[in-house]
């Protein structure tokens, strides 16, 4: 490939989604390259081109008839400022939409930076992430920024958002396997977040120990990824995602993939980002074939799946 494209990375959080919402740490580690995009300067106003999902237009200028993905568009070129340009803008994605793997925001990244490289704006990595959150504000309402973040940095990460922000690169030595099944339902993280702040405003004590708890096993998983601890690691997803079903984001087909995740030998699983729809993580115990195993063991159920490696070489920038 000669080409000049540009990246985003996709996501997984491993630990602590929702309760990120509120200020709660949670791990997340990327899906390298998930989407790549390129732009090519003139023709007449901005060609859209997405091959794998059928889109080939003229981005529209009216934010009503938008798609989510065509208004955070339209808010990176009236940023930068690059709304009179003319271009052909091209996307690759790599993974699929609405799965809960950070797709929403590695086209913004991956876009921003394709137009960056394109009119040579000389944006740095935070300007970037910035703009990204921007754009997943119009996706999500109230996003906790991992997403954008992981998106930008590509790094597996600890991360907390609200008034004490953190963002620390977890370094792990020994590679970790990771399965992820996709559902093939639609995950509306909007939606599944606007039912957790429904159900915590009624429920204020209830929520805020789940949170709290969320936010102790998070703490535990760090030390647990970083000592290469996997059974404890393993147990420490299966509290979460039970905690995660206690505030009823889990689905049946999630519930299905997580069942026969562990049937098949997975050392924890458990549903990963928004929910309601969307991904699970299955955690592979380190001998050879485990991952092939689990894998097939979804995949025979109908549904798809895609293996990522934790840590153990240097991630692909
Ligand atoms: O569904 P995703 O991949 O966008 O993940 C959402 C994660 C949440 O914690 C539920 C929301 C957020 O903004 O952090």
């Amino acid at each position: 490939e000669e080409r000049n494209v540009s990246s985003g990375h996709g996501k997984i959080i491993l630990l602590g989604e929702h309760a990120v919402v509120y200020g709660r740490h949670a791990i997340a580690t990327p899906i390298p390259l998930a989407i790549q995009a390129h732009v090519q300067r003139g023709g007449d106003g901005v060609e859209l081109i997405i091959p794998r999902w059928g889109v080939e237009q003229r981005l529209h200028r009216s934010a009503e008839k938008q798609h989510a993905y065509e208004k955070s568009l339209a808010i990176i070129f009236k940023t930068l400022g690059l709304e009179r340009e003319s271009m052909r803008l091209e996307i690759f994605p790599n993974v699929p939409r609405a799965m809960g793997l950070g797709g929403s925001a590695a086209i913004a990244v991956a876009t921003i930076r394709a137009l960056d490289r394109c009119f040579e704006l000389g944006l740095d990595d935070e300007r970037v992430n910035e703009l990204a959150f921007e754009c997943e504000k119009i996706a999500h309402g109230t996003p906790s920024g991992i997403d954008n973040t992981l998106s930008t940095y590509g790094q597996t990460m600890l991360f907390r958002s609200g008034e004490s922000p953190l963002r620390k690169v977890i370094e792990i030595d020994q590679a970790v396997q990771l399965v992820v099944g996709i559902s093939g339902v639609e995950s509306l993280t909007a939606a599944t977040v606007s039912r957790v702040r429904k159900a915590r405003e009624a429920h204020p004590e209830l929520y805020e120990t789940i949170f709290n708890q969320i936010d102790s096993l998070v703490i535990e998983g760090v030390d647990a990824l970083v000592g290469h601890k996997l059974e404890t690691l393993g147990e420490l997803m299966n509290i979460c995602h039970g905690l995660l079903n206690a505030m009823q984001v889990s689905s049946w087909e999630l519930e299905e993939m997580i069942q026969i995740a562990r049937r098949h030998g997975a050392l924890g699983a458990k549903l990963t980002g928004g929910g309601g729809g969307g991904s699970i993580i299955a955690l592979c115990p380190p001998e050879p074939g485990a991952a092939d195993r689990i894998e097939s063991g979804i995949r025979e159920a109908g549904y798809q799946t895609i293996q990522v490696t934790m840590g153990g070489k240097p991630k692909n920038r």
